[in-house]
């Protein structure tokens, strides 16, 4: 994968860098900038080398062109205060690019041909300057025109952060420090059978949790009561469980149970797994998530990807809290993947706590599945 040092000299060039800019909004008003400033090194450390910046990136999924709701408007502003200079937010592809030193495209994908990796479209992004640095790394398991087909239109590089999530995730496969611990979580075992698949052959120890859980006990023969439960799983979810060696696979020994999906709804926990009908699992027990705790601080290097339960509600965030805090005590190397356990330690304030947390929810799942990454491939 070619890096910035092999731009050469970029003084007084045209630089266009893809960053991520995928920021959750209510409304106009951004809740997570934490993507805005992972781009920063790389944007200022181009400044700094003399460049102009021109900046592409999507946000949400827009649908049949432009559509106030999903402008970037907010994210030039952001940026703007971030970097403290002024970023100028060009409208449209038709109209002269600004004579500014930061100019940031509008959504890329109010563009046809954008997703489906146009060729044509992808020459008129690189119209607008010199070289190409990708610095999505949430976005490089997508072939888009930003993100694949303008890497083949001008010489290009991976920035700063693309490299750094790159060079972390495959790490933690390659060499680890162990004993290397996986934490899998969230509702889905088909999300995570890749990741299941990965760490199967390659961790010391994979725990368990979220409603994922629930496709395994219906293996195992338990009752899983009125709990989600991915029927597509269940067969999944067996023959992972016939691979695991040993000890490597732990399930929760007990679970925290609502009547149904609310804050307010009746609670109870459960010492064992099987649910009575009328209760649903929403979160490990006690005895599991101090026992997951115990793990993860005896690791070298602990992978967490997915919450242990219901953590948006409050009588259900006790087992993704414990096991968010023992991530962050870790004395191993800790590396979060994105999107909810990302979520998770920022409502717990921990993010800080971690060695690496990937700014990439589906891209950093594809990375450790041993799946090319598009948006990788096309800078080497
Ligand atoms: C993400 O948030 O996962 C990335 O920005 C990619 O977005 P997408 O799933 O809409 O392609
Ligand atoms: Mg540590």
């Amino acid at each position: 994968m070619r890096t910035l040092e092999d731009l050469g000299d970029i003084s007084g060039k045209r630089v266009i860098v893809r960053v991520d800019f995928n920021v959750p909004l209510d409304g106009a008003t951004i809740t997570d900038d934490a993507r805005i400033r992972a781009a920063l090194p790389t944007l200022q450390e181009l400044r700094g080398a003399g460049a102009r910046l021109v900046l592409l990136s999507h946000l949400g999924r827009p649908k049949g062109g432009p559509d106030p709701k999903f402008s970037l408007r907010p994210v030039a502003e952001r940026l703007q205060d971030l970097l403290g200079e002024p970023v100028v937010l060009m409208e449209s592809l038709d109209s002269e690019p600004p004579d500014a030193d930061v100019v940031l495209l509008e959504n890329v994908r109010f563009l046809e041909g954008e997703t489906n990796n146009d060729a044509e479209l992808a020459r008129r992004y690189a119209a607008l300057g010199d070289v190409y640095v990708n610095d999505a790394f949430g976005s490089a398991h997508r072939a888009h025109a930003s993100t694949e087909a303008i890497a083949h239109e001008l010489p290009s590089a991976a920035g700063r952060l693309l490299e750094r999530e790159v060079r972390t995730l495959t790490g933690i496969l390659e060499d680890p420090q162990r004993p290397l611990v996986a934490i899998v979580g969230g509702a889905k075992v088909t999300d995570k059978i890749g990741v299941l698949d990965a760490f199967l052959s390659r961790a010391d120890t994979i725990l368990i949790g979220g409603a994922m859980c629930f496709p395994f006990f219906k293996a195992q023969g338990h009752e899983v009561g009125a709990s989600l439960c991915e029927q597509e799983g269940i067969e999944p979810a067996r023959r992972v469980l016939e691979q695991a060696d040993g000890n490597q696979l732990r399930l929760p020994t007990d679970l925290r149970l609502g009547r149904e999906f609310a804050a307010d709804t009746e609670t109870k926990e459960l010492h064992g797994v099987d649910v009575d009908d009328g209760w649903m699992g929403l979160d490990v027990g006690v005895a599991s998530a101090r026992s997951y705790a115990e793990v993860v601080a005896g690791a070298g290097t602990v992978f967490w990807n997915g919450p242990m339960g219901a953590f948006e509600l409050e009588p259900f965030a006790a087992g993704t809290r414990t096991v968010a805090e023992a991530v962050a005590e870790a004395p191993g190397t800790t590396v979060v993947g994105g999107g909810d356990s990302a979520a998770a330690l920022a409502k717990f304030g921990l993010v800080d706590r971690v060695d690496h947390v990937s700014t990439g929810g589906g891209a950093s799942l594809e990375l450790i599945e041993g799946k090319p990454l598009p948006g990788v491939e096309a800078l080497s």
